[in-house]
């Protein structure tokens, strides 16, 4: 069985803050080490925004990158999707900033929240989207400042977190093979608790007392979230594949979210698939969440490992807890 693609990305850019914060950083002021953070999470450096950097000037740097990859222009864009849960203001969206940035005028926009697979989900907006008729040229992005919604005096959070941006512009397929084959989406709120902000949402204001207990900042345990995600992260490959009527044998390259390398390790394994075959960079950016896939398929293309055609496997799974994976041929 295979499935004939509906849409491909025909474009993709990425952006990422200048300032690198390395591990050493975080041991001058934490009870930490870069060994306990190499061992436990595979992260040696992270990009952390500047002062006035914002997520929509990220999103606008990477969404111009990935027009230009696909050779579109602003007033194509029918809709514009951003999968990010550290947006500049609560209101209005940063899809819509982004849409003013980039003189869109003829693209509606919003912002989801699905945490880590934002930028998935958005592939499947995208593709129902075109799918239905209602858009032809979405940009669809996973965009992240994490750094402002992390305690940085909280080493079991504060090391794992970086900013950046991945844009991607989804249209319909030329009926040439390439495109998505298969998206796989889910969710489980039973376990919400497990990775979340506490307060700053509308049960709990942001006062003074939220701010003192710093309850605006993301809460996570740790092992809990790990075990999950090694386990979520399994059945939506099988899923994925599956739907895609591919073996893991025929995939070029499996492009895991970038959490911890303990967790990519896990789910190649699982997969059946050696780490040669498995796209790597979370030493460089840390967890960048919705923008952690875009990034790493941006550096597999740089670096050659993805080429026209080629076979890509895609998995993730966050806060919420969400997941989803997606086959592409590329
Ligand atoms: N430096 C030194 N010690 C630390 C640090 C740190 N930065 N952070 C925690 N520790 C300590 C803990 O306090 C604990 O000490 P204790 O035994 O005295 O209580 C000890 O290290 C072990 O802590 P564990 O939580 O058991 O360590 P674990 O091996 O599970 O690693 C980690 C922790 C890296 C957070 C791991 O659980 C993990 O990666 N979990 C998944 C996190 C994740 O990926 N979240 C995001 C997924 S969803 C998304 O992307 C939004």
């Amino acid at each position: 069985m295979s499935t004939t693609p509906i849409v491909a990305i025909t474009g993709l850019g990425t952006a990422v803050p200048d300032r690198v914060v390395t591990n050493a950083d975080f041991a001058a002021y934490l009870d930490t080490s870069d060994q306990w953070i190499m061992e436990r999470t595979g992260i040696r450096e992270r990009r952390i925004a500047a002062p006035g950097e914002t997520l929509t000037s990220l999103c606008h740097t990477a969404s111009r990158c990935a027009m230009s990859n696909a050779g579109v222009t602003a007033d194509q864009l029918d809709m514009i999707v951003l999968g990010t849960i550290s947006p500049d203001r609560r209101l209005p969206s940063s899809a819509c900033e982004l849409q003013a940035l980039l003189g869109a005028r003829n693209a509606a926009a919003f912002d989801i929240a699905a945490a880590c697979p934002g930028w998935l989900y958005g592939l499947a907006i995208a593709e129902g989207l075109i799918a239905s008729g209602r858009a032809k040229t979405v940009l669809a992005i996973g965009a992240e400042k994490l750094s402002s919604v992390t305690d940085m005096t909280d080493r079991s959070t504060a090391v794992l977190f970086g900013d950046g941006a991945g844009a991607s512009i989804v249209q319909p397929a030329t009926g040439d093979g390439r495109g998505i084959l298969s998206i796989v989406l889910g969710s489980d709120g039973n376990l919400a608790d497990l990775l979340y902000i506490p307060a700053g949402g509308s049960t709990e204001p942001v006062s003074g007392k939220v701010v003192e207990e710093r309850t605006h900042y993301i809460r996570m345990a740790g092992r809990e979230v790990f075990k999950a995600a090694v386990l979520a992260m399994a059945r939506a490959c099988d899923e994925a594949l599956a739907r895609a009527g591919v073996t893991a044998d025929e995939i070029d390259l499996l492009v895991p979210h970038q959490a911890n390398l303990r967790i990519i390790e896990a789910t190649a394994k699982h997969a059946g698939m050696p780490m040669s075959k498995v796209m790597v960079n979370v030493d460089r950016y840390g967890n960048t969440s919705a923008a952690s896939i875009p990034l790493a398929i941006a550096q597999g293309v740089a670096e050659g490992r993805i080429k026209p055609g080629s076979l890509l496997l895609l998995v993730t799974f966050g806060a919420g807890f969400t997941w989803g994976s997606v086959v592409v041929r590329w």
